[in-house]
């Protein structure tokens, strides 16, 4: 079939860079039988439980276990009273447990990602899976990786980490560890080429079934761009995997042999269960047989009535002999190991009784009685207290010029636009629009995280202007204000007093939701009009945006815009967060985890839509060809060697620093130029993958006067052979340095950090030319080279 592409000019150069031949897509290679799991990595105790439970259940118990039923949370498995199993209570989402009261909403993966901060997301993690725990939930799910990112306009960013697949592995193992470490099971979504919301399900027009959009990737850029992050969260133990909406090469997510069987369970060694997106099953025996292990949220008769393909149909699958009991048996396995893994068999909280009431299915229709507790408040002051560090440590500082920032001590301080004030429609965002209740994209009011199923109740928010009014009456400064953008946009400035604020603080806003993709990256609500207003009549005109990223910024040359700050979304400090950066009791040290383009139209969009395809009546219309490759974010800036507005790693100090004295050392040279195929595979794969080959180190000094936090990057450059990116990121860290003093940081590389996925051989690849070595603070300010020979 011959396909249009929007994006012929750059499709050119990069297809014939990585050999894409598009008719060859539209098939996904068979993988069979799906592998069993063997406990190899540390859940050898665990599995032994779980076949001692298995041995009690009969054929109808197993279907059971590996089908969602109507319950009290957003997917629930139904109890055996009988073996003393309660059952699963599987909870949305990535940065709270999502429909709950008396919980936290912490900041969303994008902060965490801006923050650079390994500590502070592994944090993150324990404290969130703290939440979900005290209130019975067994399964969180998140983290994301998946999208990853690939086009600036996908509405599900925000919930996942960066468009650099080094730094979204290192967060999401970061991430796996924490939620793992309070005892709940991770759940990391969605794999994988979930890479736009638009057409991301099936849909009808005149009758006909329009399939999913279909993410055709070729082999060298699922591993190393898409498959890379989530063999960290293998590695990290995770116990199950969300398989997408979308297909991958024409066959749908969750009945995918090659992506579930062959890529995810025998190359990475995953020991958990793969769940299905709600209602991304779409076969039972086939998916069964393909590597799905549990399909979400089971049988429902509300809302879409839509009846499993599970349940019943497993045990009629299993009696007429068209589904063995050993895959069912390993079904059940991998999804019981992880409960006794993470013992939680001992002393489980019940569930919340809140869900009963405010879940996802009406009580009426559960078949089966889960134990519900009473209404518990899981909020902790260190849970607050991390929310308001990490949103402060995710702000990254694009501009300060005149010495702007930090504020010293202004009398007289001007607040505009409606993302300064406090919420005025409600503290939940579930819908994705704003044209339902529980809005998305609502005018008036601060946004401190996205919408949709990744979302949170707010218990509180910190708006902006509650914060900067406490700072200000703390000192007897006064604080003008005006948060009603449509007032602003016909000249509300007027009302201001006749003397111009010292400083003007302008917020702005970018939403984004699950269920639809952003169709601007400029801020919403006239955003390019209020902030130019402000600044013909205030010189010193500070911009902060919330939301969504990245953003562009038509009026970030304009002179009297003197500072902008990237503050992404917080969570419900926010407030506190953007003070603490403003009046410097924090030194801003978030730095961009993406690049911001001059122009909006400097990104090769990436995103499939158009008018034709939204009416088409072709099934098979919708087809995303990722033919741009590992191109993607500051990869393909740098390919074209295009100038961008900030890049990838940039973001200002109050203090400045200095790095010096590369050093590169090797550990034990003339390596096998591929891992020894007889050592184990273990969760992430073969585990010479994860051994140190070498060692850079840099030394990092604080030459400014005040004490400050800054992230030291290194980044490799492939020999040719590798077809590689310009320069791959593939170290960094987050250094506290008092004035004046230095520090030496390591970054180990591993095989797998050093090598190139050869797709003749299905090897990484250490190349055999030598590898250029860059240091420094962002993907285009690397003062220090060096050379690597593997
Ligand atoms: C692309 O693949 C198709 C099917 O395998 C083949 O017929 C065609 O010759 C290939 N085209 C090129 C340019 O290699
Ligand atoms: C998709 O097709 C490409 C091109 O033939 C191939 O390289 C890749 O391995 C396929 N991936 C999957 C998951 O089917
Ligand atoms: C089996 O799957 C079909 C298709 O979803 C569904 O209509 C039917 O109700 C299922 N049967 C049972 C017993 O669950
Ligand atoms: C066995 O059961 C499955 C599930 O109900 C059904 O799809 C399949 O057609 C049956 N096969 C035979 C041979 O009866
Ligand atoms: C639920 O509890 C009621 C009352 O104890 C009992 O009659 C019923 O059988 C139980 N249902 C299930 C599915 O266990
Ligand atoms: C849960 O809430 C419902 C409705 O308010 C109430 O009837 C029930 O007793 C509560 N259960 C527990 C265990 O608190
Ligand atoms: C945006 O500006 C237009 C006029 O330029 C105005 O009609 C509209 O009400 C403004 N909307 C908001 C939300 O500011
Ligand atoms: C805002 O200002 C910039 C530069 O000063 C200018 O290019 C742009 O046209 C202005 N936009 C609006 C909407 O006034
Ligand atoms: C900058 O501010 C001054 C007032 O201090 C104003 O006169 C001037 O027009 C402003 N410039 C822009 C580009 O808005
Ligand atoms: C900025 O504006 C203030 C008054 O609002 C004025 O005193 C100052 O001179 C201006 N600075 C510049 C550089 O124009
Ligand atoms: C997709 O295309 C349709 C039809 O042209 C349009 O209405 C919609 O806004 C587009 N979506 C995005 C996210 O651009
Ligand atoms: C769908 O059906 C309507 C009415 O039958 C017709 O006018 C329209 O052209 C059809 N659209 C497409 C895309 O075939």
């Amino acid at each position: 079939m011959v396909r249009t592409l929007s994006l012929v000019g750059l499709a050119a150069t990069v297809a014939a860079q990585f050999n894409i031949n598009h008719t060859q897509y539209g098939t996904s290679p068979p993988v069979y039988p799906s592998p069993q799991m063997s406990g190899a990595g540390g859940w050898e105790g665990a599995l032994e439980k779980a076949q001692a439970f298995l041995a009690e259940l009969t054929t109808e118990e197993k279907a059971q276990i590996v089908t969602g039923t109507a319950g009290p949370c957003v997917g629930n498995i139904g109890p055996i009273e009988r073996l003393s199993f309660s059952g699963l209570c599987l909870q949305d989402g990535p940065l709270a447990i999502r429909q709950a009261i008396y919980a936290s909403v912490f900041s969303a993966g994008l902060s965490s990602a801006a923050s650079w901060d390994r500590r502070l997301v592994r944090q993150r993690g324990a404290y969130i899976g703290a939440e979900f725990r005290g209130k019975g939930a067994h399964v969180a799910l998140g983290p994301v990786v998946g999208p990853l990112s690939r086009s600036p306009f996908g509405g599900r960013n925000w919930e996942g980490f960066s468009p650099d697949s080094y730094l979204s592995g290192v967060l999401v193992e970061e991430s796996v560890y924490g939620i793992q470490s309070a005892g709940v099971q991770a759940c990391i979504k969605h794999y994988i080429g979930n890479e736009q919301e638009t057409q991301r399900n099936p849909s009808t027009v005149n009758g006909t079934t329009i399939e999913a959009i279909s993410s055709n990737v070729d082999d060298k850029t699922m591993h190393e761009t898409y498959l890379w992050p989530f063999a960290n969260a293998v590695r990290a133990g995770t116990a199950s995997i969300m398989c997408s909406y979308n297909r991958i090469n024409g066959s749908y997510g969750c009945q995918n042999s090659k992506t579930l069987n062959g890529l995810l369970k025998d190359e990475l060694g995953f020991q958990g269960y793969v769940m299905s997106d709600w209602l991304a099953t779409h076969s039972g025996v086939a998916s069964i047989e393909a590597g799905l292990d549990m399909d979400m949220p089971g049988g429902i008769t509300f809302v879409i009535p839509n009846p499993s393909f599970f349940g019943g149909n497993v045990t009629t699958a299993v009696n007429n002999g068209s589904l063995s009991t050993q895959r069912v048996d390993d079904m059940v396995l991998r999804i019981m190991t992880p409960y006794f893994h993470l013992k939680q068999d001992v002393d489980f909280p019940p569930i919340d009784n809140f869900s009963s009431r405010l879940g996802f299915f009406p009580a009426s229709e559960y078949l089966y009685n889960f134990t519900l507790g009473p209404i518990v408040d899981v909020r902790q002051e260190q849970h607050a207290q991390l929310i308001r560090d990490l949103g402060a440590a995710g702000t990254v500082l694009l501009k300060n010029a005149n010495g702007a920032l930090p504020l010293k001590t202004p009398k007289n301080i001007g607040v505009f636009g409606n993302d300064a004030a406090d919420l005025t429609q409600g503290q939940y965002s579930l819908s994705s629009t704003g044209t339902t209740l529980f809005q998305g994209d609502y005018n008036i009011g601060t946004l401190a995280v996205g919408g949709g199923s990744g979302t949170g109740r707010f218990t509180y928010v910190v708006s902006p202007l509650e914060a900067i009014k406490a700072r200000g009456r703390s000192y007897g400064a006064i604080v003008q204000y005006i948060t009603d953008n449509e007032y602003l946009t016909l000249g509300g400035l007027a009302a201001l007093a006749p003397a111009p604020p010292e400083v003007c603080i302008v917020f702005l806003k970018s939403w984004a939701s699950e269920g639809s993709d952003r169709s601007t990256l400029i801020a919403e609500w006239n955003s390019t009009v209020i902030v130019n207003q402000t600044a013909t009549l205030c010189n010193n005109t500070v911009v902060v945006l919330h939301g969504a990223a990245p953003n562009t910024m038509p009026w970030r040359d304009n002179p009297n815009v003197t500072a902008i700050i990237a503050a992404h979304m917080p969570g419900q400090e926010s407030g506190n967060s953007i003070a603490d950066i403003l009046w410097g009791d924090v030194d801003p040290s978030g730095r961009l985890p993406y690049t911001i383009a001059n122009e909006e139209t400097d990104y090769a969009k990436n995103l499939v839509n158009s008018t034709a395809l939204v009416t088409s009546t072709d099934p098979d219309a919708w087809q995303a060809d990722f033919v741009e490759g590992n191109l993607i974010d500051y990869k393909e800036f740098d390919a074209r060697n295009a100038s961008v507005a900030f890049e990838f790693g940039f973001g200002l100090s109050y203090t400045t620093f200095n790095i010096s004295n590369l050093q590169v050392q090797v550990n034990g040279s003339n390596a096998s130029r591929t891992p020894n195929p007889a050592a184990p595979v273990r969760p992430g794969g073969n585990i010479e993958l994860w051994a140190t080959l070498a060692t850079v180190s840099v030394t990092v000094s604080n030459t400014g006067s005040v004490s400050g936090a800054t992230v030291p990057q290194l980044y490799l450059s492939y020999p040719e052979e590798a077809n590689a990116p310009h320069r791959s990121l593939r170290g960094f860290e987050k250094v506290v340095l008092s004035a004046g003093i230095s520090g030496t940081l390591n970054f180990p590389l591993t095989r797998r950090d050093l090598s190139y996925w050869d797709t003749r051989t299905q090897q990484w690849t250490l190349p055999t030319g030598a590898i250029e070595v860059h240091a420094g603070f962002s993907s285009r300010n690397l003062p220090l080279r060096g050379s690597l020979t593997v």
